[in-house]
């Protein structure tokens, strides 16, 4: 599906933002492994935890919705059944990633596999921690699915992160939960943290500081129920969008304010931008509102220690620094040319047709702003968040923009394009 988007107006409005995709994903899997039906309430509708909860379903687990609460019946001492299928994960590494260190120590055969973006993607940071535990795992040349999984008796390690990923991290707590021992991570454990939280909520302890996370292995979790507040990488757009055109106000409830999560906030006021968050709810995640207003921007430099709290949203930032006034540069953010596509090239292609120059690095990009948008054609790579991030810059263009494979906003924001109308409107 191709979008054609022009010059806005107005941009104004309180929409409802969808759940968080991070704790969509990891409400299930936990209510998964508890014992006793545990309740997600408005879970995110989009593809990806769809893509969890089709993986949960083909391994024996009841899943069902009644309005806004999804039920799930965890397995607790029963076990799994062997999948029958293929476990598709369609788009979602968070999916593929964090069912590898689920699926490790338990007693089945399991193939992974995704859709053509995800095979792209690597797998081997995953399974190398994992195996260090004794887990058994076939990847295609060595690093990516299909990839098939031989549960087997985990033991607790000692390891040292190198990259500041929460996929990975929520792996090896998974298949902690099942190794005889304490399991100790340290390194790079600052990304978000919404595993380290739920998990107490599901009745397991875990033991977490700046340097190290402990999690003994063999405990039982307990059913819960999690309410998902609403997401900010997703909230991010709007933001962006408000700050950008002139005369806007955004206000918007119920938003996940945890520290990890809100970089991208934080990066944009230093920018200059008008934001006012306030904190409502403290536990067991950070929750608030967010109000935003039009405002004149500055350039910003992003390192590699700010990178994990707003990686999601690095493409959007791109586009905030064309208009932003001086030099932005991101640098640290080489896991940007791993996610759902190579997000430095596909930013840095899509803004050269919009009439920006941009100079890339391996791990970053830098901008001096400010520059003239002009519409272009967009090739989103099937990535939601680029088509999204440049749906934004059509948003403060010259001429009509066209966003090509519109549809993949689907992953994580499926009603983002009637939502952008509706705020366009208002
Ligand atoms: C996610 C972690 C991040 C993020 C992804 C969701 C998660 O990936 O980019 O959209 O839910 O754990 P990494 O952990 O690989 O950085």
């Amino acid at each position: 599906m191709k979008k054609t988007l022009s010059r806005a107006k107005k941009f104004q409005g309180r929409p409802r933002i969808p759940g968080d995709k991070s704790i969509s994903h990891r409400g299930l899997i936990l209510g998964a492994l508890a014992a006793g039906t545990s309740e997600v309430v408005d879970i995110l509708e989009g593809e990806d935890v769809q893509s969890t909860a089709r993986c949960l379903k083909e391994l024996g687990v009841g899943i069902s919705k009644i309005g806004n609460r999804t039920l799930i019946e965890g397995i607790g001492e029963r076990g799994f059944l062997t999948p029958k299928n293929v476990l598709d994960c369609g788009n979602s590494g968070t999916t593929m990633r964090v069912m590898m260190g689920v699926l490790a120590g338990r007693d089945l055969t399991a193939t992974l596999t995704g859709d053509a973006s995800l095979v792209k993607r690597p797998m081997k940071r995953v399974s190398e921690p994992l195996m260090k535990m004794g887990a058994q795992f076939k990847l295609t040349q060595d690093n990516f699915a299909p990839l098939t999984v031989t549960g087997t008796q985990l033991h607790a390690v000692d390891y040292e992160l190198k990259i500041a990923s929460a996929q990975i991290k929520t792996a090896i707590l998974m298949a902690a939960l099942c190794a005889d021992g304490a399991t100790k991570i340290t390194g790079e454990i600052g990304s978000r943290d919404h595993t380290e939280r739920l998990l107490p909520h599901f009745g397991c302890a875990i033991e977490v500081s700046d340097q190290s996370i402990r999690l003994r292995g063999g405990q039982k979790l307990k059913a819960n129920k999690v309410e998902v507040p609403s997401d900010p990488s997703t909230a991010a757009f709007w933001i962006g969008a408000a700050s950008l055109i002139p005369g806007s106000v955004l206000e918007l409830e119920n938003i996940s304010l945890n520290p990890t999560r809100i970089g991208f906030i934080y990066a944009l006021q230093k920018m200059g931008a008008s934001i006012e968050i306030k904190i409502v709810k403290e536990l067991p995640e950070p929750v608030g509102t967010v109000r935003v207003l039009a405002a004149q921007l500055r350039g910003i430099k992003i390192t590699k220690e700010q990178v994990p709290s707003l990686i999601d949203e690095l493409p959007l930032l791109a586009v905030l620094a064309t208009q932003a006034h001086g030099v932005t540069e991101v640098r640290g953010a080489e896991e940007l040319r791993v996610k759902e596509s190579d997000r430095i090239e596909m930013v840095a292609t899509n803004l050269r047709a919009m009439g920006i120059e941009i100079e890339t690095f391996d791990d970053g990009f830098k901008i001096i702003g400010p520059q003239k948008l002009t519409g272009a054609e967009i090739q989103s790579d099937h990535d939601h968040r680029i088509a999204m991030a440049f749906s934004v810059a059509a948003l403060v263009a010259d001429q009509e923009t066209v966003i090509h494979d519109a549809e993949c906003v689907a992953v994580s924001y499926p009603r983002f394009y009637e939502t952008l109308e509706e705020l366009i409107q208002s």
